[in-house]
């Protein structure tokens, strides 16, 4: 299903709602955003830090309505809040009607202590599974252990539902490792229908106008891609009929697009503007 709905509120929220009625699963709401581009100070945070993370701040303002403006996404002045209190609203919102969320990377602008801090905070509260992946704005390699945003650095995570696995990859460099793709042949043994998570989206026929318009960056088979993550997209064709979803984020605007027939890759578009994919997923 390709159509949705759109749901404004006065939070600055905005819910894209998604059908997918799969035979043999139990109704179900799953939660998909990304992109909030969180960049924080608080009063831990040293007088460097606070001036960076108000820079880059005032800069996002200016960037999530350029890519509003191009990709013609309708905004109010209630999508013009703080990165913050976007990423309060969606991730309270999805929590409080959902049953996982997901988040599609690039949750954080910068790799601050205010960030990992807040992060720390807001995500102590969840009740349901939730999962991050790594997005491009920060080195995995300097993301620090023992806060829980330190999982967003492992290769491959899972939320094990009771009919569905929902998978998250990190591609945040736009590779995929040998390791990434025989663990995911594992989990596809199992059996159990997936939903695919990740940061950077496949470049599909059907999108590459959009994509090779917007420029490699945008590509995780972009002309130059490594044989490995060429082989991650050519194992999800392979299982498509065992793939409910492809989740991704990266862009700042909306796109739905099918990898294979029957697998629909859905890129949720910018966290920053309120933005919130909602699917209800089975019967
Ligand atoms: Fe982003
Ligand atoms: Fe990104």
């Amino acid at each position: 299903m390709k159509t949705s709905n759109m749901q404004m509120f006065p939070n600055g929220l905005v819910i894209h709602h998604y059908m997918l009625p799969v035979p043999g699963i139990r109704k179900k709401i799953i939660y998909q955003f990304s992109d909030t581009h969180l960049c924080l100070a608080d009063d831990l945070s040293s007088e460097e830090e606070s001036r960076y993370a108000a820079e880059r701040s005032t800069k996002w303002l200016s960037i999530r309505e350029g890519f509003a403006r191009s990709h013609d996404q309708l905004y109010t002045e209630e999508q013009l809040l703080d990165a913050g209190t976007h990423f309060k609203n969606l991730l309270g919102h999805a929590v409080s009607d959902g049953d996982a969320v997901v988040m599609c990377g690039d949750v954080f602008e910068c790799l601050s202590g205010a960030n990992l801090r807040f992060y720390e905070e807001q995500m102590r509260n969840v009740t349901v599974p939730a999962m991050a992946v790594c997005g491009n704005h920060k080195p995995v390699g300097e993301i620090p252990d023992g806060y829980l945003f330190s999982s967003t650095k492992k290769p491959v995570q899972t939320i094990e539902l009771d009919d569905l696995i929902i998978i998250g990859f990190e591609n945040s460099r736009r590779e995929v490792t040998k390791e990434q793709n025989e663990c995911l042949l594992d989990l596809f043994k199992a059996g159990k229908p997936v939903i695919i998570a990740m940061h950077v989206p496949v470049m599909t026929e059907e999108n590459a106008p959009l994509l090779k318009e917007s420029g490699e960056y945008f590509q995780l088979n972009y002309d130059g891609a490594s044989e490995t993550t060429l082989e991650f997209i050519e194992i999800l064709k392979q299982h498509s009929g065992q793939i409910i979803a492809g989740f991704a984020g990266h862009l700042h605007y909306p796109n739905v697009s099918e990898i294979a027939p029957g697998l629909t890759q859905y890129v949720s578009t910018q966290g920053i503007l309120g933005n919130i994919n909602r699917f209800e997923i089975g019967v």
